[in-house]
């Protein structure tokens, strides 16, 4: 068992990184360790409806830089900088090819299993959270890939590592340089974050949040 007050310890320590030191770059070994956490993530159904690009060409990080007013300086300085890519319908609609073969070739699942889940898949997203819409689909999906993200951010922390999350984008620009410039099929994934990885340069203020009477009740 990991000790609790070292796992406490390490949410005190991330924060929102907003400059890294150009000089440290973090291990091949540590930023799969981080990278390895994102794809032992939980998602709803188990479809993981994510893909991660890890953009480290000082050309491509300039160009997002057109889009990502949020991310300017963590383009500039972080080791590692990830796009949170989440697939849209045409791979996350019940009747889509990519859960059918999932289920079955992914999961592992007996064909009766197969057609049980996907009846269930089916009536999750016509009824029980009303999905049938690619807009809806997509902001579902991308839900389940910022699971990931705080995973990735807190394994980071556990390693002494900092991190950024970055919304500060315009979405249909950087869809545009992600078809334009990074070859992704936008017919397929779109953005849902970005998130620099790197080490600080300089220490944060202190951490605000509420206490922990205004934010749980129990009934
Ligand atoms: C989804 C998400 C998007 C964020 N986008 C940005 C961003 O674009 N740029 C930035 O500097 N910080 C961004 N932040 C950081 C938040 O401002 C920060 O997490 C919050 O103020 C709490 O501070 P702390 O993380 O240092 O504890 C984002 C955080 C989240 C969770």
């Amino acid at each position: 068992m990991i000790d609790k007050k070292q796992i406490i310890q390490a949410f005190e320590y991330r924060h929102a990184c907003k400059i890294f030191d150009v000089n440290k770059k973090i291990s091949e070994e540590d930023i799969n360790f981080i990278l390895q956490t994102a794809r032992l993530s939980p998602s709803s159904f188990g479809f993981e409806p994510w893909h991660f690009l890890v953009v480290q060409s000082p050309e491509l990080r300039s160009k997002l830089k057109e889009s990502a007013w949020g991310a300017t300086a963590k383009l500039d300085t972080a080791s590692h900088f990830v796009i949170g890519l989440t697939m849209k319908a045409p791979l996350m609609k019940y009747n889509s090819s990519y859960i059918h073969d999932f289920m079955l070739n992914k999961q592992q699942l007996p064909e009766n299993v197969v057609e049980q889940k996907g009846k269930m898949y089916e009536a999750f997203q016509k009824s029980d959270f009303d999905l049938l819409d690619d807009r809806k689909l997509f902001d579902w999906a991308a839900k389940q890939c910022y699971i990931a993200l705080g995973n990735m951010m807190t394994s980071a922390a556990m390693i002494g590592i900092d991190s950024c999350p970055i919304e500060g984008f315009n979405q249909e620009i950087s869809n545009k340089i992600l078809k334009e410039d990074l070859g992704i099929d936008t017919r397929l994934y779109g953005i849902s974050y970005m998130v620099a990885f790197g080490y600080r340069v300089n220490e944060p203020r202190p951490k605000t949040r509420r206490p922990i009477n205004e934010i749980i009740t129990y009934k």
